[in-house]
């Protein structure tokens, strides 16, 4: 597999997968634009190399064409960043055949969002082919998409000849020696709500890390695995045997998970005031919505002594600043060890943390939620695989 800096791609026109599934405010504003900066540096390398660039991306998970999954608003933030070239939103481009025909290397193309066509989430090879006859070239940079096997990611390769982009390669290149050569202690914390969707990445989490720290909704179903009763908690009934089978699994190899101790409970996510339980004692009118003082400390500690952190996945009810507590905590002690080698992923956690100037201390910021995930569990995501195979082709 080659990425775009390891061969110069000159007067083509290419078609670039970028993730652009930023996360929006009520009125439609983009609430963070950093997937979008971090497409920057492809876009702006290939454009250097007078190419034309046909930008593919998503938005939302729409079932159809509608006006609120517009790209509309990724437009607007493109051309703040893109001044020197004019940015064109392609409504239908199964209908703009003279636009196409008529493309100059100054004009950036933006597909309307792709998922508004049923052929890329099912992989339709005739949808692929349809939309590889726009270009010359594809380009991936889109690692927090690349464990989906849609048209754009998977399908595309097998096409045209194609290519890993910048963002790709420092996802993947941090990933992986990030899993190959932690620095010690090497500590993961996980939280987020449900175990199911995460239960692959702890595993093999708890094998690799000396210390797997859990919080957030997830830390409840464990709670109601160790027979604890947690009142109005959120849990996930149907992962409660899975918790109870992970942690006999913890316990027998003598890895180190490590549940909080105490939480903050309220009677409601929106409550006003919260308490300090032991997780022994959460009441049964009460909800165990974020970590506690003992917790935070403990886990504080673990933290500033850490070589390699992982985090992903808020340890608290994040939309309540009475519950944003603990993940302010964790993120503040994170960017305060200037030691370890530190990456945080996943939609959610980026948007829950505050002092976002606090970033820059981050060793690496990974666009993928699921797709880190994913990688870390795999070591690879189908749309590298793709890559790698039309190479061999
Ligand atoms: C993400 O937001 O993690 C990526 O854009 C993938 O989106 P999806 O989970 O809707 O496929």
């Amino acid at each position: 597999m080659k990425y775009v800096d390891e061969i110069t791609i000159t007067n083509k026109t290419i078609l670039l997968r970028v993730d652009f599934n930023v996360s929006l405010n009520p009125n439609h504003s983009i609430a963070d634009d950093v997937r979008i900066r971090q497409s920057l540096p492809t876009i702006e390398l290939l454009l250097k190399q007078n190419n034309k660039l046909i930008l593919i991306a998503h938005l939302g998970e729409p079932e159809k064409r509608n006006s609120l999954d517009s790209l509309k608003p990724v437009v607007e933030r493109l051309r703040k960043y893109l001044p020197h070239n004019k940015i064109i939103l392609i409504d239908d481009f199964t209908n703009a055949r003279d636009h196409f025909a008529k493309q100059t290397s100054h004009e950036v193309f933006l597909l309307e969002n792709i998922r508004f066509y049923p052929g890329e989430q099912a992989n339709d090879p005739v949808f692929a082919k349809q939309l590889a006859g726009l270009g010359e070239i594809y380009v991936n940079d889109a690692f927090s998409v690349s464990h989906r096997k849609a048209a754009s990611i998977v399908g595309l390769p097998q096409l045209l000849p194609s290519y890993g982009g910048l963002l790709l390669k420092k996802e993947i290149t941090v990933l992986d020696s990030l899993m190959k050569h932690p620095k010690k202690p090497f500590i993961a914390i996980i939280g987020g709500k449900k175990i199911s969707t995460k239960i692959k990445f702890i595993q093999k989490l708890t094998a690799a890390a000396d210390y797997v720290l859990i919080g957030g909704g997830l830390a409840n179903t464990f709670f109601a695995a160790e027979g604890y009763s947690v009142g109005k908690s959120f849990i996930s009934k149907d992962d409660i045997s899975l918790a109870k089978t992970l942690l006999e699994h913890t316990k027998r190899e003598h890895s180190h998970l490590i549940l909080p101790s105490d939480v903050l409970v309220g009677k409601s996510p929106d409550a006003t005031t919260s308490d300090v339980r032991k997780v022994q004692e959460i009441r049964k009118e009460e909800e165990s919505l974020d970590i506690g003082p003992e917790t935070q400390a403990l886990f504080g500690k673990i933290i500033d002594e850490a070589g390699t952190i992982v985090w992903n996945g808020p340890v608290g009810y994040m939309e309540n600043q009475e519950f944003k507590r603990g993940t302010d905590f964790l993120y503040y002690s994170i960017a305060n060890n200037n030691h370890a080698t530190s990456v945080i992923g996943g939609g959610d956690t980026l948007s829950a943390i505050s002092k976002k100037e606090y970033l820059d201390r981050i060793t690496h910021i990974s666009t993928g939620g699921g797709a880190m995930l994913e990688f870390i569990e795999n070591g690879t995501l189908p749309g590298i695989e793709a890559l790698k195979r039309q190479y061999l082709n």
